[in-house]
């Protein structure tokens, strides 16, 4: 059973992109199987600079075949943008690159139905604070069945047709909801555009279900790449202050056409303290000099939108949480060098709400809003740790700190990174069978 999955256990941004590069090293397949263009990250190899959002990281490993499964999202100017920024950068595509033909497609409306109802819900304080991507709207779209169009309806005789059709209906939708903020969509135009989007496109359409399946059922090792973080997942997250996907462990399956028996390994991504982009609420958040020193030192905007990220301590309730639905088997733990300089450090172990101390999630976003934090305190360290290389040469008051977030998560670490190299990273000493990579350390 040679599937491996990375799930970010936070509310994203757990730079889950520098683990599976580490990953992809052992695998012949990586799949990305939910979200959309809402996921951003910046790869830097062999001394260029790649902007991905859609296109998995594994692409810039040859040898390796990239999917994008049934559960994503896409928006076909963004992939073939990816698509092309490769190719000039003479990285082989063709061949390498899998796209559903079951995964829906981004449209302008959707994009202007993102803006239109977000800023309604920001004038009404409730703002989600979506990425404006349109990924919301599609999803919407997807599961409400009448306006949507996936990416084999692209290749059919009535695409056209049926776009022109969907852009009157949104139109009508639209201008009803917007009046003059609204500006008509050209229905011919966007279908021959998608025309032109689907020709392109259609060397790399494949049924990846199927594709997927026969890997496994082969031996070969996929790696499942997480978008977002789990407290985003729609059904299990912090709602409605969400993403539209299954971001959590969860969604591996449905996402990716691929049933759990064939998982072998979940590796859970935390930071080592809690980073959110967008509305929400989030107990542990320090808007002060602490917040401000995770920010600067963490160089905490974001990928996609470059809005500074809301920074705070580690929640341990939180990530148990999401451990636990993920079914993660371990833990890495992101960007410990940011902790390094403040005098002592906090750990959320329970929330107070009204008069009741709870450890476990609440499902409301309200309870959650009111959560007072219960902190364990613990020293911090001073000393710069991004050279360190080995987990024994850590301070002392590092290694506690990582003992204590794998006790309160009740899942052991295995990987620990200070920096954004490669060779920033420490691997805890595996007990025999129980390594974090296939076939032993990296
Ligand atoms: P949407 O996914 O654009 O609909 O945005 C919904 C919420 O998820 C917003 O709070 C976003 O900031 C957040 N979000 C979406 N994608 C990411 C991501 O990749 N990292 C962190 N937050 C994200």
């Amino acid at each position: 059973m040679p599937g491996v999955c990375v799930i970010g256990l936070q509310w994203g941004d757990e730079a889950k992109g520098k683990v599976v590069d580490l990953l992809t090293q052992q695998h012949q397949v990586v799949v990305r199987y939910q979200g959309g263009a809402n996921a951003g990250h910046t790869v830097v190899a062999d001394g260029q600079t790649y902007k991905l959002s859609l296109i998995p990281s594994g692409i810039l490993h040859p040898g390796v075949t990239c999917v994008i499964a049934t559960g994503v999202v896409i928006d076909p100017a963004v992939l073939l943008a990816e698509i092309e920024q490769l190719q000039q950068r003479g990285v082989e595509v063709a061949g390498r690159l899998l796209v559903s033909d079951r995964a829906h497609v981004i449209f302008p409306w959707h994009i202007e139905e993102d803006r239109i109802f977000g800023q309604r819900a920001l004038d009404e304080g409730e703002a989600i604070g979506t990425t404006l991507r349109g990924i919301g709207p599609c999803y919407r779209d997807k599961v409400g069945r009448y306006f949507a169009i996936r990416v084999g309806d692209l290749l059919r005789s009535d695409a056209e047709e049926r776009i022109r059709r969907v852009a009157e209906e949104k139109n009508r939708a639209l201008r009803a909801r917007a009046g003059d903020q609204f500006q008509e969509l050209d229905g011919r135009r966007i279908a021959q555009q998608y025309r032109q989007y689907a020709e392109q496109l259609a060397p790399y359409v494949a049924d990846t279900t199927e594709f997927l399946l026969s890997a496994l059922e082969q031996q070969q090792h996929v790696l499942f790449e997480g978008a977002q973080g789990a407290l985003l997942d729609v059904d299990h997250g912090t709602f409605p202050y969400v993403t539209s996907s299954n971001s959590s462990g969860l969604g591996v399956s449905s996402g990716s056409g691929v049933p759990g028996r064939y998982i072998q390994r979940v590796i859970g991504v935390v930071k080592a303290y809690t980073t959110r982009v967008g509305g929400g609420p989030f107990p542990t958040e320090q808007d002060n000099a602490i917040g401000e020193h995770l920010r600067r030192r963490g160089n905490e905007y974001g990928t996609v939108t470059r809005r500074p990220r809301r920074c705070g301590w580690f929640d341990a309730v939180a990530a148990r949480y999401t451990a636990r639905i993920s079914g993660v088997d371990h833990l890495a733990v992101t960007l410990l060098d940011v902790l390094s300089g403040l005098p002592e450090l906090k750990v959320c172990t329970a929330y107070r709400i009204g008069q009741r101390q709870v450890s476990s999630f609440p499902s409301h976003a309200q309870d959650l809003e009111q959560a007072e934090p219960v902190y364990e305190t613990l020293p911090g360290w001073q000393e710069d740790i991004s050279q360190v290389r080995q987990i024994e040469d850590l301070p002392q008051a590092a290694r506690d700190y990582l003992d204590c977030l794998s006790r309160l998560v009740g899942r052991p670490v295995k990987l620990v990174s200070v920096g954004p190299d490669r060779c920033q990273t420490m691997f805890v000493p595996a007990a025999s069978g129980d390594q974090l990579l296939v076939g032993g350390d990296v």
